[in-house]
């Protein structure tokens, strides 16, 4: 049996966080720069039905079968047999890596949990199509982030731009990819704080419990602009998209999930030639993002490096390929 190998793209949310998970639509795109790689192989020396995993970059080893149902890598493994309807896999080893920041705001967790179950199905000769694969590392995504949206796992099984809108189960969400006919550059600016998703998801529906009335008046300000900005990029205008990034970056520290060291970034980078910034994910820590222009690009990145940041990723948003 061959070894199969699947890969994952990391992601950014450029507008609509938090929003999104009341409703409001918001747009992620692909960061192929960044990736998560499964690959599974037979192994010769295993008994049947064990499989192995191997997670060098949170020191893990262990047989499934011995980790406990729900932690993730479990889980997408779980998922993956039962959808594939084998219960006696063949003795597998199943080496994940990523390159993706983690709890950063880039999607680590979900495109680990996508190249798992992408390269754990083919590998059992059971590709499965994307709705389901996206579907699958949702319902592993609920381990990391309580009560996720379901736009990490989509723009990561996609890996195209996505328009996300979470609607109720009987709707079916909206997910529609989109064409960036004007590409554009975007500077990903890492606080190397490590901040829980789930944390700041928690503390935001408490605030919005407390006020719900000013909360959803934030969450719809914010659901416009990601309307806006879709119009925008879809309409060839990618530089207007800096005026929104610096408006939906207002609305996230009013929703309260900035911190210091994101509000130094955004600063730093606007004042050294972005066109605009924000923080993108779920905040607190985690990462920045920057509309950059090819001439402001290597300032921008050298400012954000004096002002904290530990890593700057360039990402171009529609580039070929
Ligand atoms: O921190 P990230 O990139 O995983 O993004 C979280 C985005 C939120 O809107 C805060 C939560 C969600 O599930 O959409």
């Amino acid at each position: 049996m061959p070894a199969v190998t699947a890969i994952a793209p990391g992601k950014i949310i450029l507008f609509g966080e938090h929003a999104v998970v009341y409703g409001r639509p918001a747009i992620a795109v692909p960061v192929s720069d960044v990736r998560a790689r499964a690959v599974v192989s037979a192994d010769p020396r295993g008994a049947p039905g064990q499989i192995r995993i191997q997670a060098p970059d949170i020191q893990l080893e262990a047989f499934l079968a011995d980790l406990p149902c729900d932690h993730p890598l479990a889980k997408a493994s779980m998922a993956v047999l039962e959808a594939s309807g084998v219960s006696r896999p063949p003795a597998c080893t199943l080496r994940i890596t990523s390159t993706i920041p983690l709890a950063a705001g880039m999607g680590s967790g979900a495109a680990v949990t996508v190249a798992l179950i992408r390269g754990l199905s083919a590998f059992l000769g059971h590709r499965l199509p994307d709705e389901q694969v996206s579907a699958l590392a949702f319902e592993v995504e609920k381990l990391h982030h309580g009560t996720p949206s379901g736009i990490d796992n989509t723009v990561i099984t996609y890996a195209r731009p996505v328009y996300f809108q979470r609607r109720s189960s009987s709707e079916g969400n909206l997910i529609e990819t989109f064409q960036v006919p004007v590409p554009f550059s975007i500077l990903i600016g890492d606080t190397g704080i490590s901040s829980p998703t789930s944390i700041a998801v928690g503390d935001v529906r408490k605030a919005w419990q407390a006020e719900t009335e000013r909360y959803d008046r934030l969450f719809d300000q914010v659901g416009e602009i990601a309307q806006a900005a879709r119009q925008a990029i879809e309409g060839g205008e990618p530089a207007s998209l800096g005026p929104l990034m610096d408006q939906n970056h207002a609305l996230l520290q009013e929703i309260g999930v900035s911190s210091p060291e994101l509000d130094r970034l955004v600063t730093a980078a606007r004042e050294s030639g972005a066109l605009g910034a924000k923080l993108s994910g779920g905040g607190r820590g985690g990462n920045m993002i920057a509309l950059v222009s090819e001439g402001t690009a290597n300032e921008v990145a050298q400012s954000l490096g004096e002002n904290g940041a530990r890593r700057v990723i360039v990402t171009r948003v529609g580039k070929v390929g």
